[in-house]
């Protein structure tokens, strides 16, 4: 498929925002996080739904910007949250700036997001505002079940989907039913759709955690080991209590029970621990799982088989990414 006419377009209308406003300490940090690039995996999603289901893609712009405005207003408290000095090769907002900076561009950015949704007639708004504050609410609900996790010692594989569902695949999802839901399609068709986007970000967080201690430093972009550090129930350690040999256990244990200063041994020692006992190979299987699981729901779609070839391509290439 080619992506990049939905890039290029979703590019060309973010540069069309206007982000210089006053007062510069609020909007600065906006358009700082907004330009620092990413995949934009969420406003092509919704770009290529609408795309599927109508002839004029274009439309659903407003709505690419709103998931996309949303997901780096997550992204600035996620780092405040987490601790994280590294996003996108540079400085996080916090670090940059303050927290205090983050805290309330984040919120103008969440607002901003709503606001897009202004472009649409009322039918369509009301769709869209709807989908938006569920998805928005439960985005948050996974924010707090991952902190809650970090002092958790009896966190289970099951509850760590469910967080992973909630923080970062029901926005998948949504990204994807937003520009069905622009393109005017029937409910059941639109709801396909976002269960193939619910599946698919449970392996692309999977596949975040993984490249969070196994990623390349130089391109990955973010922290390696920032998990580790902050003592994250990730699959990674949740499947090493289930199968690593007890001593490995215990020291894992230990090592999460604590937070550091300095954390180059335990990231280095975890690390370990991980390799030595198969974690990357078993994690890389449980995101072929559920990215196979979201082919599932392509099946039902009354698409084209070639639209159907292309967001099966769309999502082996996730499993495959490094950053
Ligand atoms: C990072 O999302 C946060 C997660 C939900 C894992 P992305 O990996 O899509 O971040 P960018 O936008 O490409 O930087
Ligand atoms: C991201 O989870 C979830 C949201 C931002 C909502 P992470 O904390 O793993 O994301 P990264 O790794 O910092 O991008
Ligand atoms: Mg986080
Ligand atoms: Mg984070
Ligand atoms: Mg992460």
């Amino acid at each position: 498929m080619d992506l990049s006419k939905y890039q290029q377009s979703f590019l060309s209308y973010l540069q069309d925002q206007d982000f210089k406003r006053e007062p510069k300490n609020l909007y600065e940090p906006i358009d700082y996080i907004l330009q620092l690039g990413g995949k934009r995996l969420r406003p092509i999603l919704t770009l290529i739904a609408c795309d599927i289901f109508s002839s004029e893609y274009t439309k659903a712009l407003p709505a690419a910007m709103a998931v996309e405005t949303f997901h780096n207003f997550t992204l600035v408290h996620d780092d405040i949250m987490d601790d994280a000095p590294l996003r996108r090769g540079k400085e996080t907002v916090h670090e940059k700036w303050d927290i205090n900076t983050g805290i309330l561009s984040g919120d103008a950015m969440l607002i901003l997001a709503y606001q897009y949704f202004e472009n649409y007639k009322p039918e369509v708004f009301q769709k869209l505002a709807k989908l938006f504050s569920k998805t928005a609410l439960e985005v948050c609900d996974g924010q707090q079940l991952d902190v809650d996790f970090e002092t958790r010692n009896d966190v289970t594989i099951n509850e760590y989907i469910h967080m992973i569902t909630l923080k970062t695949s029901v926005l998948v999802g949504a990204a994807l039913k937003m520009g069905a839901i622009v393109a005017e399609v029937e409910e059941s068709q639109a709801d396909l759709l976002y269960d193939f986007g619910l599946n698919l970000g449970i392996a692309f967080q999977l596949q975040d955690d993984y490249l969070d201690t196994f990623g390349n430093p130089e391109t990955f972009g973010k922290q390696i080991g920032g998990d580790i550090i902050e003592n994250k129930k990730t699959f990674l350690y949740l499947q090493s209590l289930a199968s690593a040999t007890s001593e490995d256990k215990e020291k894992l244990q230990f090592f999460y029970n604590q937070k550091l200063e300095e954390n180059t041994e335990k990231v280095l020692e975890v690390t370990k621990i991980f390799e030595r006992n198969n974690i990357p190979e078993l994690t890389q299987n449980l995101i072929q799982e559920y990215t196979t699981k979201s082919f599932d729901f392509l099946n039902a779609l009354n698409i084209s088989e070639e639209a159907k070839k292309s967001l099966i391509s769309f999502g082996e290439n996730l499993m495959y990414r490094k950053v």
